[in-house]
C-alpha cells in the first residue's frame, strides 16, 4: 500500500545507491512534510515498516519559455510561469529494485497528480531525474526533456487519456 510517510516507516537503512536521495528520506523529509514543502509518499512492507520506495509531490512552476515551443504556441503569453506538479524525488530500495516498485510508483504519482489537477490547475507533471540513467527510466513513461533546467514533463493532457 501507498501511504503518507509517518513516524512507523523505517528508514535508517534506506539505500537507492544515491546518497543524495538516501539522505533525503532520512533526515529531511519528514521536515519537509511538517514545513509544508512537500507530500512524501512511501511504499513500505506491511510487517516491518521497511520502505522500499518513495516519491514527493509538490506544487511549482516553469517559466513558459523553458517549454518547446510547440507548446508554447498553444499557451497563453500572459502566463509568463506555467502551474505544474513537481514529483521531486523518486526512489526504489537497491534490494526491491527491477521487480516493478519504480514504475508502481511513478504511475501512483502520475495519478495522484492528475486527480489534484481536477481541482487546482495544473498544466503537467515535472519530473527531476538525478542523472543520465534516471532520464532514460522517465523517457520510457514518455517524459520530454525541458532543456533548460534538466527537468523532464509530461502534459496532464496526455494523463488525462490514461486516467478518465
Ligand atoms: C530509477 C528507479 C526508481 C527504478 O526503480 P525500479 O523499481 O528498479 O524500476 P522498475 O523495476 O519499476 O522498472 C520499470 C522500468 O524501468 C526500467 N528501468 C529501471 N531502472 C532503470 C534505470 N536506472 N534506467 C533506465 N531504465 C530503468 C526497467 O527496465 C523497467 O522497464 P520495463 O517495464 O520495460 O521492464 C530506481 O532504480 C532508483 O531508485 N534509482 C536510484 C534513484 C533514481 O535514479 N531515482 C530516479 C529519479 S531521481
Amino acid at each position: 500500500m501507498i501511504e503518507l510517510l509517518n513516524s512507523k516507516h523505517e528508514r535508517a537503512d534506506f539505500d537507492c545507491g544515491k546518497d543524495l536521495l538516501n539522505n533525503y528520506v532520512k533526515t529531511q523529509a519528514s521536515q519537509d512534510v511538517k514545513r509544508k514543502l512537500a507530500a512524501c509518499f512511501v511504499l513500505a512492507e506491511p510487517t516491518s515498516s521497511l520502505i522500499q520506495g518513495f516519491y514527493t509531490l509538490s506544487n511549482y512552476s516553469i517559466p513558459l519559455h523553458h517549454f518547446p515551443e510547440s507548446i508554447q504556441k498553444k499557451l497563453p503569453p500572459s502566463y509568463s510561469s506555467i502551474p505544474i506538479s513537481l514529483v521531486g524525488r523518486l526512489a526504489v530500495d537497491k534490494k526491491f529494485q527491477g521487480r516493478g516498485l519504480g514504475k508502481i510508483l511513478l504511475i501512483d504519482a502520475l495519478k495522484r497528480c492528475f486527480e489534484a489537477s481536477l481541482q487546482i490547475g495544473s498544466f503537467a507533471v515535472v519530473v527531476d531525474p538525478i542523472d543520465s540513467e534516471a532520464r532514460v527510466f522517465y523517457e520510457q513513461f514518455g517524459f520530454i526533456s525541458l532543456p533548460d533546467s534538466g527537468k523532464m514533463f509530461i502534459a496532464m493532457k496526455t494523463l488525462k487519456e490514461l486516467f478518465q
